[in-house]
């Protein structure tokens, strides 16, 4: 069994009731669902949320640590946390997949979501698709 990260930043937890004209009406239960029966054989997911930067900077050494391929939703840290974006170089350094996911697309949007400073050290990103980012980041990281 192998294991993929699915980390989200502050105020994804609310998704479901926190303004669902951008982010829709489905919640984080629902996107583990969604990605639970779309993996492949043999995929674990483990799908967290947290508000805390330290704890999403932790989660990421462990990533390190156990040699696991990253799904990351930095959410509003995606646009100023340089520490978030020195934790996820050091997934990317490794040698292991790290991909930056949106649910939104950040640029049709204010101008302070244009800039991420996570996106140059990731292996990719997949920004504007709702939760199909996330189950096409995971078709990637898991691909044979
Ligand atoms: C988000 C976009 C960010 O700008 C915002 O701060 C979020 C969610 C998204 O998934 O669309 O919290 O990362």
């Amino acid at each position: 069994m192998s294991t993929v990260l699915v980390l989200n930043g502050p105020n994804l937890g609310r998704l479901g009731s926190r303004e669902p004209d951008v982010y829709g009406s489905a919640n984080l239960d629902d996107l583990r669902a969604l990605l639970v029966a779309s993996a492949r054989a043999g995929v674990n997911i483990d799908l967290r949320q947290t508000d805390d930067e330290a704890e999403l900077i932790h989660w990421l050494y462990e990533a390190v640590d156990e040699r696991m391929p990253v799904i990351l939703n930095p959410a509003a840290f995606t646009h100023y946390s340089y520490a978030l974006r020195d934790a996820a170089a050091l997934v990317t350094k490794a040698g292991l997949l790290l991909i930056e996911v949106h649910i939104s697309n950040p640029h049709a949007r204010e101008t302070f979501r244009h800039t991420s400073v996570v996106s140059a050290i990731a292996t990719g990103v997949i920004a504007g698709l709702g939760f199909d980012s996330y189950r096409l980041a995971l078709d990637f990281v898991t691909a044979p």
